[in-house]
């Protein structure tokens, strides 16, 4: 987006100042913005004519916050914190007119404002913590004083915004102006308080709290914190702020502050910030290639991903016909929706007027033929080539001329599907992951004959129905499943060789995943696949399923569980372990967890440089996406790439080397070069 001549621009309108940001695309607080704003403080200051100054901004939204490029760089001042202190401190009452999203710096100048008026649809939030981070412009010393501790813990310790009305209700804003007039009702609003004396000032105000509240937010957000740097700063500055004198809370929020900026986490999740958005950006395609719209989508399928599938676009308020083969198929798939739509309800999270809206936009039907006027038809049938290609072949000659036609596989090679139709350059992968009305993640399989609007069409669907995007190229499990295969394979030998599930598992969830392996395959079904030759049973899992322990779904798997679906190790699944070890003639030995990180987790990173290689990823942030937002890889930690990075490539390829493994020749490369995949 073109820059403008000058991004701050000041009016004067009577004896009022108006400060206005143009910094396009959402007014970040780079420099330049820093610099404009404390000259129109100071010019105000300056001029006995003007009695107040308003600070509003141009475009999308208010400040929503830092510009997080300069981060890691040469600091450039007025800082931020220095900034808003100024603003503070002016003689003359400062009005911030908030539109869109004030978020974290952007909030903290609108925090260092004596009054804030807002329109409606703002939001205000803190999201500091959710890249490692916490307001480190005063908002933590701010917040409980002005919105209550409380509050202030909520916004920073969790990042997620509120509207403009709740920030009414709690004392963060002080008047709402019409939706059409804030700039009116700001230069009003200023008027009426430009004589007001003394000035509201928040660092005036004191924030009190009971000692035990602290307490009960880190115990009731236990589990959403673990592992993370910044939720336990963000709380500790709140609560110095319920301690400390004003000056020393904010010196201590800025040596929280700095600890976090320059830790790893920090680094970690600004990349996933930028990774996700160059994510959506196609290489070799214009960005404003001409798309398809997708008007009504076809769903081939009600199973587990059909079902789930669906969802997202209902919920997006696109209409979806829904195929089956049998009529009890189709009343269990659309059931399920239901009752998922009705469990959201049930929780507040949606009104049941919006779960008949939803469902109603729903066509359940028996008939293929009843897809021709989908612009977007998506299969998700067995996993089987032959079953898909039929599919495929039917759709051929009854989808419109246009129609994309995607496939949900997840492993199989989207360019023999699309070859079973008269029309390649309308086929694609569109790879969900289950439960797919919650997981973020799409893989878009991008085959040899895609065209580049299908592909482009895809992407813009994806962020249309509120997906994480990545587009991937065609290959055995793309890129996720792809890079879980030798980490599965890995996970499996080392309990042939002494390891147990729980010390496997164990060394994961450490190290920040949300399940080990183990814990993953009792989940998914320990029964995947051994269902089509029940007298097969040439390894572990086919044992375990053959004797009933399929997982979760029948109490027992790996682990056993208790009717609270507790796990605890099981001397039956221990028995066959060792039988099978005996039989494979391997020696057992102590396995140290060092071993089971280079082995389960050193082998997706040399996976993943592979995929690098084969170009079947278009950049290594790509491989991070997925993982993080697929698989639930600690976000702290950025992604495969970004943690090799900080291991470091040629720790990683002496790891690999150790083992046995034949490593890759990028991940030499880098090895060699001490190069960074990110
Ligand atoms: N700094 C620099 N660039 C930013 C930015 C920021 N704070 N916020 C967004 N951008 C960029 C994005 O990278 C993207 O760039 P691209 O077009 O080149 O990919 C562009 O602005 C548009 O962003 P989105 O695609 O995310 O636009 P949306 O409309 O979907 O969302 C938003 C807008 C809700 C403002 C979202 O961008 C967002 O959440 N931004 C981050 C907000 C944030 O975290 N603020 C706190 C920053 S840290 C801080 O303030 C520290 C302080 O306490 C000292
Ligand atoms: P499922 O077995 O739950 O559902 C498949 C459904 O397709 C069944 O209800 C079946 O009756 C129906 N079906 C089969 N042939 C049909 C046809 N010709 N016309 C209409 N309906 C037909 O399977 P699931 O798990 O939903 O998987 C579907 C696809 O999604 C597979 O390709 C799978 O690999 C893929 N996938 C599965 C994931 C998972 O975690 N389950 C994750 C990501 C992808």
């Amino acid at each position: 987006m073109e820059k403008p001549m000058s991004v701050i621009t000041t009016e004067r309108h009577g004896d009022i100042l108006v400060i206005i940001s143009n910094n396009p695309p959402v007014n970040a607080l780079g420099a330049e913005v820093r610099i404009g704003i404390d000259k129109g403080i100071k010019e105000a200051a300056a001029d006995d004519s003007i009695k107040a100054v308003v600070i509003r901004c141009d475009g999308r939204t208010f400040f929503a916050g830092a510009d997080i490029t300069e981060f890691g760089k040469p600091p450039v001042e007025p800082w931020l914190p220095a900034l808003v202190e100024s603003i503070e401190l002016s003689e003359k009452p400062v009005i911030a007119a908030v539109h869109g999203t004030a978020l974290g710096g952007g909030c903290e100048v609108a925090l260092g404002c004596h009054y804030r008026i807002a329109v409606p649809s703002a939001q205000f939030g803190t999201p500091e913590v959710k890249l490692g981070l916490l307001p480190g412009a005063g908002g933590t010393q701010r917040l409980p004083r002005v919105a209550g501790v409380e509050l202030a813990l909520e916004l920073t310790g969790k990042g997620d915004p509120i509207p403009a009305t709740k920030a009414k209700e709690a004392g963060l804003v002080d008047r709402l102006a019409g939706e059409d007039s804030l700039v009116a009702d700001a230069i009003a609003f200023a008027g009426e308080v430009k004589d007001v004396r003394p000035i509201p000032r928040i660092r005036d105000k004191t924030a009190t709290a009971s000692p035990e509240l602290f307490e009960t937010f880190r115990k009731a957000n236990a589990k959403r914190f673990r592992g993370f740097d910044a939720p336990e700063a963000n709380i500790k500055c709140v609560e110095a702020a319920t301690k400390l004198p004003f000056a020393e809370g904010l010196d201590f929020e800025r040596q929280e502050f700095t600890k976090l900026m320059f830790g790893t986490q920090s680094a970690a999740m600004r990349h996933i910030f930028f990774a996700e958005r160059k994510a959506a950006k196609i290489d070799g395609i214009a960005p404003d290639i001409a798309l398809r719209p997708i008007r009504k989508v076809g769903m081939i399928g009600a199973g587990t991903m059909g079902g789930g599938i669906s969802m997202n676009f209902l919920s997006a308020g696109i209409p979806v016909t829904i195929v089956e083969m049998k009529q009890d198929a189709l009343d269990r798939g659309t059931g399920i929706i239901r009752k998922n739509y009705e469990a959201t309800a049930a929780k507040g999270r949606m009104k049941p007027e919006q779960v008949e809206k939803a469902m109603g936009l729903l066509t359940p039907t028996l008939n293929l033929e009843d897809l021709a006027d989908c612009d977007l038809i998506i299969e998700a049938v067995f996993e089987n080539m032959d079953v898909k290609k039929e599919v495929f072949g039917k759709l051929d000659k009854i989808a419109k001329p246009g129609a994309i036609l995607a496939s949900n596989t997840s492993y199989l090679n989207i360019d023999e599907i699309a070859a079973s139709t008269s029309r390649p350059q309308d086929v694609l992968g569109l790879h969900f992951f289950s439960p797919a009305n919650v997981m973020k993640l799409l893989e878009v399989v991008r085959g040899a004959k895609t065209a580049d609007d299908v592909l482009a069409t895809a992407m813009d669907v994806a962020k249309k129905i509120r997906k994480v995007a990545v587009v991937a190229g065609v290959c055995d499990g793309f890129i996720g499943n792809r890079m879980l295969k030798p980490r599965q394979f890995e996970a499996m030998k080392l309990l042939m060789e002494g390891a147990t599930p729980s010390q496997i598992d164990k060394v994961h969830v450490d190290f920040g995943m949300p399940m080990g392996p183990f814990q993953m395959s009792d989940l998914a079904g320990v029964d995947i696949g051994w269902h089509r030759d029940p007298t097969r049973i040439e390894n572990i899992r086919d044992a375990l399923a053959a004797i009933g322990r399929w997982g979760q779904k029948t109490g027992k798997g790996f682990y056993d569980y208790d009717e609270k679906r507790n796990p605890s190790p099981s001397a039956e699944v221990q028995k066959i372990i060792d039988d099978f070890a005996a039989k494979s003639g391997a020696t057992k030995r102590e396995i140290s967890d060092e071993e089971i990180i280079e082995r389960t987790l050193y082998t997706m990173v040399n996976e993943g440089a592979l995929i690098l290689e084969e170009e079947m990823a278009q950049r290594a942030s790509d491989i991070d996406v997925v993982w993080i937002y697929g698989y639930g890889w600690p976000i702290y930690r950025g992604g495969p790439m970004f943690w090799a990075d900080l291991e470091g490539a040629d720790k990683i390829v002496k790891g690999l080397e150790k083992h046995g493994f034949e490593v890759a020749p990028l991940l030499k490369e880098k090895a060699a070069a001490k190069g960074r995949f990110n």
